[in-house]
């Protein structure tokens, strides 16, 4: 992707140093910033704060993490307890577990001092398969959003937070075919909700504008009116877990999404690599669903006037809140999972997984 005509991606090492450049996410849309991460803390402090964000991206930026612990001392040890640090950042996002395995077992037979050289190069293969996954993602989905075309009707797309190229290495997981379909010629727009309370969706509105994309950024709550008024082909989300049985965890208020979906009769399609399914889940019922500090809804985030960032008390500090930052929809309402190995059912993941035996 391009950020002002320059191509970028959303993590990177940098040249002649032991450390790795990210976009600060938490500054996005009013401020792009790049942040260096020089160590584990710095690692494992962003994703928790979500300078990154979105499941393959934490994934990425783990396993660049277990690099940045691994410089000089790389024993068990050191080794285990990184790990360890960085599993505990978020709990809901499968790809942190799963990039953090796959290190593990890289690593640990090696010797120590061979450790360090095979992580930098572990993650930087990981990233690059994340870019490669995505691209073949937005082929996919491109497949099916055509099979499903008004005949030549501009495509109208509805996506709920960010899972665009900032929450992956590129090109995005749910927006990947989005882009596949612009940078084919096809007319297409898309509906961004906001994604209340940490607005992810302004960062997909930001993404889409560097990217040229037609879109309209709304509110939550209106996306059941657009979905029963018609004329949406498609909704698209990414997901943060997708259990065996196909039932999918992702941002808070995908679930309603795929309900006023099948009311009105709408494709509710979720996009994904395969590092976000957790063949070790047997349902939704066994993801664990982060929950956020409450002041994520008792204070309100953006810029003044004068366009310097800032925040505005919406609830005073003793205000009851709960804050779920992630939601369940079951298998029966998502219509088709798009992956980098194609699309299939939900409740039929292993056609397109045949190695996962059945659990
Ligand atoms: O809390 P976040 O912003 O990290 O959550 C990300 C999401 O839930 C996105 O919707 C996305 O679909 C999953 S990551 C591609």
């Amino acid at each position: 992707m391009q950020v002002d005509g320059v191509p970028l991606r959303t993590i990177w090492p940098v040249a002649g140093a032991r450390a790795v450049d990210i976009i600060d996410q938490t500054v996005l849309p009013h401020v792009f910033r790049v942040r260096r991460l020089g160590r584990l803390e710095d690692a494992a402090e962003a994703i928790r704060s979500m300078q990154v964000r979105g499941a393959p991206l934490i994934g990425v930026t783990a396993a660049y993490g277990l690099a940045l612990a691994l410089d000089g001392c790389a024993g068990d040890e050191t080794l285990l307890a990184a790990v360890q640090l960085l599993a505990a950042t978020r709990p809901t996002a499968v790809n942190l577990h799963w990039a953090l395995a796959r290190m593990q077992s890289r690593l640990l037979p090696l010797p120590p001092a061979a450790r360090a050289a095979a992580a930098w190069s572990e993650a930087a293969k990981i990233a690059d398969e994340d870019v490669e996954q995505c691209r073949r993602i937005g082929a996919h989905g491109l497949q099916l959003l055509l099979a499903g075309r008004r005949g030549e009707a501009r495509l109208e797309i509805m996506t709920h937070c960010n899972a665009g190229w900032l929450a992956t290495v590129d090109h995005g997981t749910a927006l990947a075919p989005v882009y596949a379909a612009f940078d084919a010629g096809i007319d297409i727009h898309v509906w961004v909700s906001e994604t209340r309370p940490r607005n992810q969706g302004l960062l997909t509105a930001w993404e889409l504008r560097q990217h040229g994309v037609p879109h309209t950024v709304i509110a939550d709550n209106a996306a059941g009116l657009l979905l029963m008024r018609g004329g949406i082909d498609a909704v698209i989300v990414g997901a943060d877990r997708i259990a065996a049985n196909g039932d999918v965890a992702n941002k808070v208020g995908t679930c309603l999404k795929a309900l006023a979906a099948r009311a009105a009769g709408v494709p509710f399609l979720v996009a994904a690599p395969g590092s976000t399914i957790d063949f070790a889940s047997a349902d939704g019922a066994s993801i664990p669903i982060e929950e956020r500090a409450g002041d994520e809804l008792r204070l309100l985030r953006g810029c003044d006037a004068a366009g310097l960032p800032g925040e505005l008390r919406q609830l005073p500090a003793t205000a009851a809140v709960a804050n779920p930052a992630f939601d369940i929809t079951p298998a029966q309402l998502v219509d088709r999972i798009i992956s980098e190995r194609g699309c299939c059912a939900a409740d039929r993941l292993r056609t397109l997984y045949p190695e996962e035996a059945d659990g």
